[in-house]
């Protein structure tokens, strides 16, 4: 089911757009591992539901998310043991426009935002963009796993209004444990900082880890918390689906309720909410097989890196499709390291696109067929020993 890339044709998604790829990499044609979405198709149950839906042909004015809200609702508790509350539960148009909301409505000009660096490069730009100052809290990488340095962040709070999380953090594949939930939780409201927990890569976690909703924690330490939720990552659906929101603060739920209302932002498109609803109750067997897809691919990935360039790293990922390479053993500048693989055809993330803590690494999105794999690793393969594993002068 995995093993084959969907039909790329006739969709301009971006990360083959020539118009993207020459914007961000100076170059086209290359091959894609960058953008995070998958190489996949989404679930049959999905395709048949918008499908039918589209054979009624009637698209008048649609208001009822009840059922929409139920199968996430539903979805959280199956499969992460929380049972949210559907008074406390609202859907937005993207994580990022509820994360641009939020700071606008929990922050004045000037207030400090924090969020853990390698950050999704999205975070570093919403804050300056939305004049707030951006405060970075450096994670620690020990051992090949990333861990966050707590007496930094509790430093760095005293100074912010909102703290970013993201769980699973893009791009470390860190699955923050109860433990570290916890901790941060309490750092947050011992300075009355808002927590943002971004949650979106929340089902695509591996074996041998738990992902713990934020608003899964105590009264105490959610009080001051708002959850984003989405099945964009889990089912390959970001070009057709919108967001969720929770909190059980009434005072956030009604300045979010009235910045909804007074921007008429308050809808969601007949096709998204089917594509959500549907791939909420239907689509646990599909994700399952996935994960098993997506975790041997990371195990086929760092078998690679260990034969082949055991210089590159490939840093512990406890879950996302997205892994992050640690490549400063090759003791190359990173921009002409970068620079080689676009010549040699190939688009991955390159680390400074994360912040400062990212230089010296790469991201890459292995939700892909083990072919498209294979031909990437090649490419890494060829640019490392054209540079690096020159044969040695003779005479
Ligand atoms: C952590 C994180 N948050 C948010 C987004 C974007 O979500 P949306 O398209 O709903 O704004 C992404 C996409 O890659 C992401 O990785």
């Amino acid at each position: 089911m995995f093993e084959q890339v969907a039909d790329h044709t006739k969709v301009k998604v971006v990360k083959r757009d020539e118009i993207f790829q020459q914007n961000y990499f100076g170059s086209t044609e290359l091959l894609p591992f960058w953008v995070a979405d998958m190489d996949f198709e989404t679930t049959p149950n999905v395709k048949n539901a918008l499908r039918d839906r589209v054979d009624n042909g009637l698209f008048g004015y649609e208001k009822s998310i009840d059922g929409l809200k139920k199968s996430a609702i539903n979805w959280f508790d199956r499969r992460h043991n929380w049972v949210m509350d559907k008074q406390n539960l609202r859907t937005s148009p993207s994580i990022m426009a509820s994360i641009g909301i939020l700071i606008n409505l929990l922050t004045k000009e000037g207030d400090g935002v924090l969020v853990q660096t390698p950050s999704f490069p999205k975070f570093l730009h919403v804050v300056p963009n939305n004049g707030r100052k951006l405060i970075q809290s450096p994670l620690k990488l020990i051992d090949g796993r990333y861990e966050i340095d707590f007496e930094d962040f509790e430093e760095k709070a005293k100074e912010a209004k909102v703290f970013i999380l993201c769980n699973p953090h893009n791009p470390v594949g860190r699955v923050w444990t109860s433990d570290e939930l916890n901790r941060l939780g309490k750092i947050a409201k011992e300075n009355d900082m808002y927590i943002i927990s971004d949650e979106i890569h929340s089902d695509i976690i591996f074996k041998g880890n738990t992902f713990i909703p934020y608003g899964s924690l105590s009264d105490e330490l959610t009080q001051m918390s708002i959850s984003l939720l989405s099945p964009a990552k889990t089912f390959n659906l970001p070009s057709n689906s919108s967001s969720f929101l929770y909190s059980t603060n009434k005072d956030v739920l009604e300045k979010f309720d009235k910045f909804m209302l007074n921007m008429y932002l308050d809808k969601t498109t007949a096709l998204e909410s089917i594509a959500m609803e549907t791939a909420y109750n239907t689509g646990e067997e599909w994700l399952d097989k996935l994960l098993v897809h997506v975790e041997d691919t990371v195990d086929y990935i760092d078998e690679y890196f260990k034969e082949n360039i055991p210089q590159i790293k490939v840093t512990k990922t406890e879950g996302m499709y997205l892994v992050w390479l640690d490549f400063r053993e090759l003791n190359l500048d990173a921009q002409e390291f970068n620079q080689l693989l676009v010549d040699e055809g190939i688009a991955l993330n390159p680390g400074n696109w994360f912040g400062k803590a990212g230089i010296g690494f790469l991201r890459m999105n292995i939700a892909t067929s083990r072919d498209m794999i294979n031909q990437g690793l090649e490419i890494i393969k060829r640019v490392v020993d054209k540079r690096i594993n020159k044969p040695a002068r003779c005479c």
